[in-house]
């Protein structure tokens, strides 16, 4: 099998191309801006890698969406303070670029497994979001968080429609704030300028104060990236076409916890790494109001847990790592 993986020195793409060569016998065509997380993949012969930008190398992704058999457009901006600072390049990144490469799936007859993500849920009351059945649920307009959501959620529609109307053959998946090595830059000392654990670990690594945007209290399922991996192994096997037209929540309930706990856990854990033992005393909590983080166009999701039922019945997949193990194992990467 030929998989094309756009994006493949993202946090996803690069553990998917390491377990795909790891341990299967399939091709991967890959492109991305950078190749620093996808360092020991480069030499390996069914690695067929090209540096580039998918909305310049356009005729490089045609010839290999044309060439391969399954299709993972993994390029995206997931980073919840460019939504607010910048949301006219998650239009033109996520939605626009996305959207010629689907329409390339559909012209060219290919399967596509595509990134949604649990941010299409927004703010739905639900205890579990189910795929089926959860409204989705996002703020006014100027609350410009919200232009991630529905790019995606308009994708998430236009692809369901192609696959209804135009025989396109799709999956989509959404990812609840898997995590592990390789997750964002932690020298990245901008505020908000990565994803809440590898902002935390920069935190508390440069000394700084860590943020507790609203006082911490809103809670998220953190999903240790390897079941990520796992579970999108069985959607691109796709054996006896169990991941076919469906939509897939991808994370784990069971590890539930505050931002603020796990800010604590951070702290707690560092000070296990002797070198960082002292700099992890010294942190302190501070709560800080999401408009002045964020700013103005900011909106919070208090309570994000996934059903993974369906995942479970369909790809016979369920988590396998906790939060301990998964911490364990992003700390001792990190701070390596
Ligand atoms: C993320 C991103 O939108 C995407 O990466 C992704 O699609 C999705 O969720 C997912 O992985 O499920 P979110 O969980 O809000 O959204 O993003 P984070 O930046 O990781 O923030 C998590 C929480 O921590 C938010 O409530 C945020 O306000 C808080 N936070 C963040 C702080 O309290 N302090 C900080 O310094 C940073």
């Amino acid at each position: 099998m030929n998989v094309l993986i756009l994006g493949a020195n993202g946090f996803i793409g690069s553990h998917l191309s390491e377990m795909i060569l790891a341990e299967t016998n399939w091709h991967i065509y890959a492109m991305d801006l950078s190749s620093d997380k996808i360092e020991n993949c480069l030499n390996h012969e069914r690695f067929h890698f090209k540096q580039g930008d998918i909305t310049v190398d356009k005729a490089w992704v045609t010839e290999q969406i044309k060439n391969c058999d399954v299709i993972l457009p993994l390029v995206a901006i997931a980073t919840p303070a460019v939504y607010v600072q910048d949301p006219l390049r998650i239009f033109e990144l996520d939605f626009e670029a996305n959207l010629d490469i689907i329409r390339q799936c559909v012209k060219y007859k290919k399967r596509i497994i595509f990134p949604s993500t649990s941010e299409v849920y927004g703010m739905c009351e639900d205890s579990h979001f189910d795929e089926e059945e959860s409204n989705l649920v996002t703020g006014p307009i100027h609350k410009e968080r919200w232009i991630y959501s529905t790019s995606k959620q308009l994708l998430d529609r236009v692809i369901f429609a192609y696959g209804k109307h135009h025989g396109l053959i799709y999956t989509l998946f959404r990812p609840f704030n898997w995590y592990g090595p390789k997750l964002d830059n932690i020298f990245n000392s901008k505020p908000g300028g990565s994803r809440v654990l590898t902002q935390f670990i920069g935190n508390i690594l440069r000394g700084e104060d860590i943020m507790l945007v609203d006082g911490g209290e809103q809670q998220r399922c953190f999903m240790y990236i390897d079941d990520g991996i796992h579970a999108l192994m069985k959607m691109i096997e796709n054996k006896n076409d169990c991941a076919k037209n469906k939509i897939f929540n991808i994370g784990n309930p069971v590890e539930n916890i505050s931002i603020k706990t796990l800010a604590e856990l951070l702290v707690k854990n560092i000070k296990q790494y002797p070198k960082y033992s002292e700099m992890a005393s010294k942190t302190q909590l501070q709560t800080v109001p999401a408009e002045k983080y964020y700013g103005k166009g900011y909106q919070d999701v208090s309570l994000r847990v996934p059903s993974i039922q369906r995942a479970a019945d369909e790809l016979g997949w369920k988590p396998a790592v906790n939060l301990t193990d998964g911490l364990k194992k992003t700390l001792d990467f990190y701070l390596a």
